[in-house]
Formats: structure tokens, sequence, C-alpha cells
């Protein structure tokens, strides 16, 4: 049975676009593969503790019976984050748009696994090549011509550490202007914001299919 991995670090449980448009590629590609397993990390709701990569980093110099709490904790997190990516056939990364950069916990979770050998820099790929989907979600609006277009930090990194760093073959589904119905001063882009959301999901259920042929054939 194929097991999709899935992970989200939307801090809301309420109204999170990443969340909703994960949903729709997660219930379409189940949907047409029939039956798969799931297995979620929400390191939103949950975040890894802030502690853990330092214990990682610094937990291989020291001998293990004099290993702190966070030093053991640290090693064994890396273990299980690890184990989770090599034991699945497909990856979905719902991540949001924090402070014109990327989340404070998604790169925890990238600098904890980083960590471990398996994972470590120069390291063959171990799980490079297998099928992803990243989605995004950014409050304002940062095409070209946007006052702040050059302002997304945060895209371009995560895309580097899936496609590059852990080297997936990354699809990428982007949804723009998600504030736009909270907050008056966007109130004229709502239409365009809508419309953005749908093309959002419709992308992700696309998506979905291409990548049920893919693990089907
Ligand atoms: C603390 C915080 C900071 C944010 N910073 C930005 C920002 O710098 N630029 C932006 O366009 N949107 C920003 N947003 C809006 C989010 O990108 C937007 O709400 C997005 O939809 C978040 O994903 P989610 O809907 O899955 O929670 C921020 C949201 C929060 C909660």
């Amino acid at each position: 049975m194929t097991t999709i991995f899935r992970l989200d670090a939307s801090i809301r449980a309420q109204g999170s676009v990443t969340r909703a448009v994960a949903d729709t590629l997660q219930g379409e590609l189940i949907a047409r593969l029939g039956q798969a397993s799931v297995v979620a990390r929400d390191i939103g709701l949950s975040p890894l503790p802030a502690h853990a990569w330092a214990g990682a980093v610094f937990a291989p110099h020291v001998p293990a019976e004099q290993r702190s709490v966070e030093q053991k904790e640290g090693l064994a997190l890396g273990t299980l984050l690890a184990d989770e990516l090599l034991n699945a056939d497909a990856y979905v990364f719902a991540l949001p748009f924090y402070n014109f950069g990327v989340s404070q916990h998604f790169k925890a979770y990238v600098d904890i696994l980083l960590t471990e050998p398996r994972f470590a820099p120069g390291q063959p790929q171990l799980i490079g090549g297998r099928p992803a989907h990243l989605i995004i979600a950014r409050g304002g609006g940062y095409g070209p011509g946007t006052p702040r277009h050059g302002w997304d930090h945060g895209t371009a990194w995560y895309q580097r550490v899936l496609g590059d760093i852990l080297g997936l073959d990354l699809a990428t589904t982007e949804v723009e202007l998600t504030l736009a119905d909270t907050n008056p001063a966007m109130e004229g882009l709502r239409g365009l914001a809508a419309e953005n959301l749908a093309q959002g999901h419709a992308h992700a259920s696309q998506s979905a299919g291409v990548l049920a042929q893919r693990l089907q054939g």
C-alpha cells in the first residue's frame, strides 16, 4: 500500500489555506489510489522542541553515557523524522509564509532532519526522485508589478530544501492574497483572492491525478 507523508506547518487549526488545499490534494489522491496510508506530522500545532536541534548537533560529540536529556531527545527526534521520510512513497508539505519568510517550525524541522546521519549534507539523497508536492499560502501578493515584488523570501527556500537538498521530485501549488477577506485594506482584492484560491484547489486536485498515475505506474 502507498504511504503518503503529510506535513502541516500552519499555526492555524481553523481557516488554514495550506491545510485546506492539502486536504484537497490528499483526498483526491486517496480516491484515485483506492487506498493509502497517511503518516501525518503537524509541526504547526505540535511544534518540535526548540532545544532539540542543538541537542542533536552536539550529541554525537559526547560519549553516549554523558549525553544530556536534550541531546538524547534531539538524537531520537532526528531518527524518528528521518524514518518517517524514508518509509513514505510520496510527500505533501503544507507550508505557510510568515513575516516575509519561512515557518520557523519548518526551519527547525529541517535543521533537526539534517543532523541525522542518513540525511546529512553530502550523503546520497535516500529519498531523491520520489514525488512530492509543496503547498504554500501567502497573505499578500508578490508577483511582478506588485509593491512587494521581491519580498517573498520563503518560497525559494522551501523549494531549495525539498527539491535540491532532499532531491524530491517537487511540484508546487501557490495561493496568494489569503488575507484579503479579513484585511480591510485588501477589500478590493477579494474577487482576485477567491479566484486564486479556487485555482489553488483545482491545481492541487489536478496534481493529485498526475501523482496517482505515477504511483500506480
Ligand atoms: C504571524 C503571521 C505572520 C504573517 N506574515 C505574513 C507576511 O509577512 N506576508 C504575507 O503575505 N502574509 C503573512 N501572513 C499571512 C499568511 O501567509 C497567510 O495567512 C497564509 O494563508 C498562512 O497559511 P495558512 O492559511 O495555512 O495558515 C502572516 C500570518 C501570520 C499568522
